[in-house]
């Protein structure tokens, strides 16, 4: 069976806990396509040409365990706006997005470029408080120093490269259904998505 579900959003809104929850529901692959474009930003940090990484991308870039960093998702966000990036990545997305047993993308253009006719189109978004929260609370958790100002600068920031670019911006799909999750819990949100992926499979 080949039925795609194309989850996008900004950075911190939920998209990689849904996803993941509901590839394992339905049995569907997982593909954070974030990830891509981290690996790219890292080699960048480390001194090669982001449109040689691009197109040289290897499966131990994508697997390094360093590419969590805001220095790595600053990088990311910059090469994501290069045009030879973003296309040397596309065949492989969706070669990943029609695989046979279903599949999972999130991303920020997985419903409108990667796979304008995924079966299912999802938006998760959040306020900019609630998602330099969510951050904050996370680097807290894990024992970085943070300083709530400078997430939210970080988040708006990296917001507005990701809309504003001219290739593949952020935003949502015409037909895609948008899920805010400002005021929801983890399962809540996962419920949600999960009914509108049930509904999408019941309606094909
Ligand atoms: O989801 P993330 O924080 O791992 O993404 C890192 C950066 O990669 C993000 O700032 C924008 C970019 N990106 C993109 O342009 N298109 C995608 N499909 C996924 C990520």
């Amino acid at each position: 069976m080949i039925f795609t579900v194309a989850i996008d959003g900004p950075a911190a809104a939920g998209k990689g806990t849904i996803s993941r929850a509901v590839a394992e529901r339905f049995g569907f692959a997982h593909l954070d396509t974030g990830i891509l474009y981290r690996a790219v930003g890292r080699r960048v940090l480390d001194g090669d040409p982001a449109e040689l990484a691009a197109a040289t991308l290897r499966h131990r870039d994508i697997a390094r365990d360093d590419l969590r960093t805001q220095a790595v998702a600053e990088a990311a966000s910059q090469v994501a706006a290069m045009p030879e990036v973003r296309a040397a990545l596309v065949a492989f997305q969706r070669e990943f997005a029609r695989r046979d047993g279903g599949a999972v993308l999130d991303g920020r253009d997985i419903g409108t470029v990667i796979c304008p006719k995924a079966e299912v189109k999802i938006f998760v978004t959040a306020s900019a408080e609630i998602r330099a929260r969510r951050r904050y609370d996370e680097l807290v958790a894990s024992g970085q120093a943070a300083d709530f100002d400078a997430v939210l600068g970080e988040v708006r920031a990296r917001d507005a490269r990701d809309m504003g670019r001219t290739d593949a911006p952020l935003k949502a799909a015409e037909d895609a259904v948008t899920l805010d999750t400002s005021a929801l819990s983890i399962e809540e949100a996962v419920a949600s998505a999960t009914t509108i992926v049930e509904a999408g499979i019941a309606g094909r």
